[in-house]
């Protein structure tokens, strides 16, 4: 018999897009998906956003509709981002948003999981995520999970499924978890963004929603969201949040941060949800648009590789395309 002079054949699995797909180790469902929706109490026709094509900011009436055509492609779980007409130094007002919960599910109901975004930055004249000191240096965390907290239950009372806090106060999962269920409101879930980090690469995101930084002395937001140098500190805050009742850990950005996915995946069995924000979507559509690459199957590479680390959930400006696109995938 001869001998076979390559014994250790791989690419036997990689022959014909039958055997990939039989052999593949990570398959994609448009059910683990989130959309983002973006809300403008002060414009009266959708805008469009910066960098983030594909993706409008609505008004409070145009949001059904959209929900409305996502539900028809097969989205149901979303990602609500207020932003109120009206900016202050001590944010009070949420009417707005939680006006708009209460109407998104008076009209959806259960069809749909709705989490909101719960955070001061698109409602503080600075543009911070929350309260500042006196003298404006500080980011103050007592103060601002008080008043988040607050907000967060007018959201739930609203009927929103499940608070997305995304300031990186300290404490406020079990300050928001407590407050919940004291008012009887316990089957409201929590996802943590449990891992942010500090990031360049939500500018798109800050346009859409007035939310750039722009305070006196304190021009970003180092103090609070975690170091892209630091990732025990990712993981220590991560499971600090799950400990005090967080049900969904989130990292983001996601394609930077694999390793802090992966890591994580570790050391929890809580549900991980990746987010693949504004900048890193931008970067493929602006790639795309030159022509560079292939939207839709960078789109589902970067999926795949969100799902390879672990991740359980991924949250995506174009989510909405999430089952029409998996379906047509080519492995
Ligand atoms: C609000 C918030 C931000 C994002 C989600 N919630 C921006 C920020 O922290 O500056 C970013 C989302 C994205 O870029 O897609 N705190």
């Amino acid at each position: 018999m001869e001998k076979n002079i390559y014994p250790i054949n791989r690419r036997r699995l990689r022959t014909g897009a039958h055997m990939r797909e039989l052999t593949a180790g990570v398959r994609l469902s448009h059910r683990a998906f989130i959309q983002p929706l973006f809300l403008d109490e002060s414009i009266d026709r959708p805008r469009a956003i910066n960098g983030l094509s594909q993706v409008e900011v609505d008004t409070a009436d145009t949001i059904l509709k959209r929900i409305e055509t996502d539900m028809l492609a097969g989205s149901q779980k979303f990602l609500l981002f207020p932003v109120p007409e009206s900016k202050q130094e001590h944010p009070r007002d949420f009417s707005f948003a939680a006006s708009v919960v209460d109407r998104i599910k008076e009209n959806f109901g259960n069809d749909i999981w709705l989490a909101t975004d719960l955070c001061l930055c698109s409602y503080t004249t600075h543009g911070h995520c929350g309260i500042l000191s006196e003298d404006r240096q500080q980011v103050l965390n007592h103060a601002s999970v008080e008043v988040l907290t607050r907000y967060a239950l007018q959201l739930a009372a609203a009927g929103a499924d499940c608070i997305a806090p995304s300031d990186m106060m300290d404490g406020r999962i079990g300050a928001i978890r407590t407050q919940l269920d004291t008012m009887g409101l316990e089957q409201v879930s929590l996802m943590s963004y449990s891992a942010k980090f500090s990031s360049q690469f939500y500018g798109p995101f800050r346009d859409a929603c007035h939310s750039a930084p722009a305070a006196g002395g304190l021009k970003d937001r180092k103090s609070y969201q975690l170091s892209p140098f630091n990732s025990n500190d990712a993981l220590a805050t991560a499971l600090r949040d799950e400990a005090e009742g967080a049900d969904i850990l989130m990292v983001k950005p996601a394609t930077l941060y694999l390793d802090v996915i992966s890591r994580l995946r570790q050391q929890t069995s809580s549900p991980i949800a990746a987010y693949h924000v504004s900048g890193e979507y931008a970067a493929v559509e602006s790639l795309a648009a030159q022509g560079l690459l292939k939207r839709q199957d960078a789109h589902i590479e970067i999926w795949a590789a969100l799902q390879r680390s672990g991740a359980d959930i991924i949250i995506s400006y174009a989510a909405r395309n999430a089952r029409q696109w998996i379906e047509q995938a080519t492995y």
